[in-house]
């Protein structure tokens, strides 16, 4: 039995796949910032005989202090994490800076994860067959990155934000992927498709009539599934991969870039540094 951290796991995807893997007998534990979210999450893992397997960790997680916090709550608790799954995400149609001062996107979609994994990546090296499973949107091309404006000041959207926020998991995955990959920890992206979900954001009137749209169109969320379990069982053999709707794609052309994973990594550092982040990627190499 494993243990699965979702990060973003109280609603859509996430949601679905931690009631999928309690049924399945693994501990799972949820971090989320809505308390009714968590409360009804315990309550139907109770329901089910699960609820000594399941456990919710509330935080907003754009918040750098926040996912400092939940990194302490989690290493203490499990000194070995199988999976660690990323599924948390919010849309704002107006840019919006958080308490810390980052651009919430960037901070949530992109930082988030960047600061989890390797403050995870430990306790995933504790465990026997570790993957991070990356849920985003793999593939696009480097051309979405701008380098001069990483939290979009400038001529901000929030399609744009969330574009930009998938290409930069993408180099996230390559760097991590470089440094923990012979430590065996997996690393899998997974764009899951057009999904029923959520769709957690704050839209205006025209966005949302888009959305509504899509909602008509999209997959259940219990199709976006099964990638997502694949790659918690049967990890592949390489340390990265990427996946689009179930179907592999290429991680070794210049979208996957290496030199802009090591900048990507350099810039995020000095981020993390400026706002005195205590966690982040190894120093000293
Ligand atoms: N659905 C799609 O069509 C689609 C397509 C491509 C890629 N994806 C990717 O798939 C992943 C899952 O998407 P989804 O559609 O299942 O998401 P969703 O239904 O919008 O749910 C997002 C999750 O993130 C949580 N969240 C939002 N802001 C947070 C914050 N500040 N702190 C902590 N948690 C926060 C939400 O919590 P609340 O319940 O509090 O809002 C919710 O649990 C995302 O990374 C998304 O980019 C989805």
């Amino acid at each position: 039995m494993k243990t699965i951290v979702i990060a973003g796991g109280t609603d859509g995807i996430g949601k679905a796949l931690a009631a999928t893997r309690l049924g399945r007998g693994d501990t799972v534990v949820v971090i989320g910032r809505d308390e009714a979210k968590g409360a009804a999450f315990l309550a139907s893992a109770a329901a089910v005989g699960a609820g000594a397997r399941a456990v919710f960790v509330p935080a907003d997680l754009s918040l750098l202090s926040e996912n400092e916090r939940v990194l302490e709550t989690v290493r203490t608790r499990f000194p070995a994490v199988d999976t660690l799954v990323f599924c948390a995400r919010h849309y704002r149609t107006r840019r919006t800076e958080t308490a810390e001062g980052l651009e919430e996107n960037f901070a949530l979609f992109y930082l988030s994860r960047y600061v989890l994994g390797h403050g995870l990546a430990d306790a995933l090296t504790a465990a026997g067959r570790p993957v991070v499973v990356n849920v985003a949107g793999p593939g696009a091309d480097l051309g979405v990155v701008r380098w001069d404006d990483l939290e979009l000041r400038r001529g901000y959207h929030g399609g744009a934000a969330l574009g930009q926020g998938g290409k930069l998991n993408d180099l996230l995955g390559v760097a991590f992927a470089g440094r923990y990959g012979d430590r065996g920890i997996r690393y899998v992206l997974i764009h899951p498709g057009v999904t029923a979900t959520s769709f957690s954001g704050e839209y205006d009137e025209h966005t949302l009539k888009q959305i509504t749209t899509m909602q008509l169109y999209a997959k259940p969320v219990e199709l976006a599934l099964p990638p997502i379990l694949a790659a918690i069982d049967t990890p592949p053999a390489e340390a990265l991969s990427a996946f689009v709707e179930g179907h592999r794609i290429e991680v070794e052309d210049d979208s996957f870039d290496r030199g802009a994973a090591r900048r990507l990594e350099k810039v995020t550092e000095g981020i993390l540094l400026e706002h005195g982040s205590r966690t982040g990627a190894p120093r000293g190499n």
